[in-house]
C-alpha cells in the first residue's frame, strides 16, 4: 500500500499492533470528546487564501529557543517507544537527527536519556519531565538529561493523576515483562509495578507554581510548561519565568472535556504577546493544520501519536523523509 498520508501510517499501525498496544496508543480519558475534538476543531477553520504572492521559494525552517530545525513539526513526548519497535526511543532520536527537528524524549521512556543521546549524538532533543513523589529520583533524572546534552527541560502539568483511559483498564495494561521505564531501572520493586510500569501513584499531585521555582534551582536549561490551556495559566507560566509553553491536553489522555488546543491557542497567543515561545500539540494529522496553528500563533507543533504509527513502520533514516512528506504541508506553507 502506497503511504500518502498520515492516516495510512494510522491503518498500518492499527492492522500491525497487538489490540491492547495500539489501544493503549490510541486511547483518550473517558469519552473521548477532547481526544476527538483535538482533530474535529481544526476541521472547523477555513483558511482566507491570497494568491499571486510567488511561491518559488519556501523556507520552511523555525528557531526553537535559539537552536534552528527544519521545519516546524517536532516530536512530543510519548511513552514505551519499544511497543512501536524493538530499537524504541533511539530510533525515534536518530530519525529526529536526521531531520533536523527537535524530540521531546519522555520521563517514560523504554531506553535511559544516555542511551538516547548515544544514538543520535547531534539531536536536538528536550527532555519532559513527570515530577515523582520521590523528588530526588525527579532531581536525579534532571541532571542527567542536562549532562546527557539534552537542551531543554519540558514539564508536564497537566498529570497530577492518570486519566481514566477505559480501553487500558479493560485491557489490564501492562509493559511486557521485557520492557521497563529504563530511566527508573532499579529504582522499583517489579512487583509493585502495576501503573505504566510503575507502582501506582508514584507522579506528584501536590506539584504547584512553586515547583517551577525548585526546578530552576537544579537546572540551568530553559523550561518549558507543558499543557496549559487558558490565558491565565499562560500568564502566571510567564510571571514564574519559563521560556516556553506548549499548549497541550495530553492528546485528550487526561481531562476530557477540555477544549480542543488550536482552540485554546488563540487566548493564550494574545496573551503572551512574543514575550515567551508558545507551540502546540494535539491533533496535528496534515499540513494545512500545521499551518493552522502557525497562522493562529504557534511557533512550532508537535505530534504525538502520528510518530507512534510512524515507529510501527520501522520508520528510519531513510523513510522518515518519506513519513514527513505526507504532511505536504510545504505546498500550503507561504501563506
Ligand atoms: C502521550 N503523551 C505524553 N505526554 C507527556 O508529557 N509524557 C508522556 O510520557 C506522554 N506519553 C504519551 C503516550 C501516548 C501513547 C500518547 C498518545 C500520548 C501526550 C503527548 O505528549 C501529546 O500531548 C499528545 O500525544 C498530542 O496529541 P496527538 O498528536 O497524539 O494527537
Amino acid at each position: 500500500m502506497p503511504m500518502i498520508c498520515l492516516s495510512d501510517f494510522e491503518a498500518y499501525a492499527k492492522k500491525h499492533l497487538p489490540k491492547t498496544t495500539w489501544e493503549f496508543f490510541a486511547g483518550g480519558a473517558d469519552e473521548c470528546c477532547t481526544r476527538d475534538d483535538n482533530l474535529l476543531a481544526y476541521k472547523r477553520i477555513r483558511f482566507r487564501p491570497r494568491v499571486l504572492r510567488d511561491m518559488s521559494v519556501i523556507d520552511t525552517r523555525t528557531i526553537l529557543l535559539g537552536t534552528e530545525i527544519s521545519f516546524p513539526v517536532g516530536i512530543a513526548p510519548t511513552g514505551f517507544h519499544q511497543l512501536a519497535c524493538s530499537d524504541g526511543e533511539k530510533s525515534t532520536a536518530r530519525a529526529a537527527e536526521a531531520m533536523n527537528t527537535c524530540y521531546i524524549t519522555s520521563t517514560y521512556s523504554t531506553c535511559t536519556v544516555e542511551e538516547i543521546a548515544a544514538a543520535a549524538p547531534n539531536g536536538f532533543r528536550w527532555f519532559q519531565l513527570y515530577i515523582h513523589r520521590n523528588r530526588a529520583l525527579s532531581e536525579g533524572l534532571v541532571r542527567r538529561a542536562e549532562a546527557a546534552g539534552f537542551q531543554g527541560l519540558v514539564l508536564t502539568a497537566d498529570l497530577p493523576y492518570v486519566g481514566k483511559r477505559r480501553d487500558d483498564i479493560r485491557n489490564n495494561f501492562q509493559l511486557p515483562p521485557h520492557m521497563t521505564v529504563k530511566n527508573f531501572e532499579g529504582v522499583f520493586e517489579e512487583e509493585s509495578c502495576s501503573e505504566y510500569g510503575l507502582p501506582p501513584n508514584s507522579i506528584d499531585p501536590s506539584i504547584n507554581w512553586n515547583d517551577i521555582y525548585w526546578l530552576q534551582s537544579l537546572t540551568r536549561l530553559p523550561i518549558i510548561v507543558k499543557g496549559i490551556l487558558t490565558k491565565e495559566d499562560a500568564d502566571l507560566a510567564m510571571r514564574h519565568g519559563v521560556q516556553g509553553i506548549i499548549v497541550s491536553n495530553h492528546g485528550g489522555r487526561q481531562l476530557d472535556g477540555g477544549p480542543a488546543t488550536i482552540d485554546s491557542l488563540i487566548e493564550i497567543v494574545d496573551t503572551v504577546q512574543d514575550r515567551v515561545e508558545v507551540y502546540l500539540d494535539g491533533g496535528i494529522r496534515t499540513g494545512s493544520d500545521v499551518l493552522k496553528a502557525l497562522a493562529l500563533g504557534a511557533k512550532c507543533v508537535f505530534i504525538g501519536r502520528p510518530a507512534l504509527w510512524g515507529l510501527t513502520y520501522k520508520v528510519n533514516e531513510e523513510t522518515w523523509g518519506l513519513y514527513m512528506h505526507s504532511f505536504s504541508y510545504a505546498q500550503t506553507l507561504g501563506y
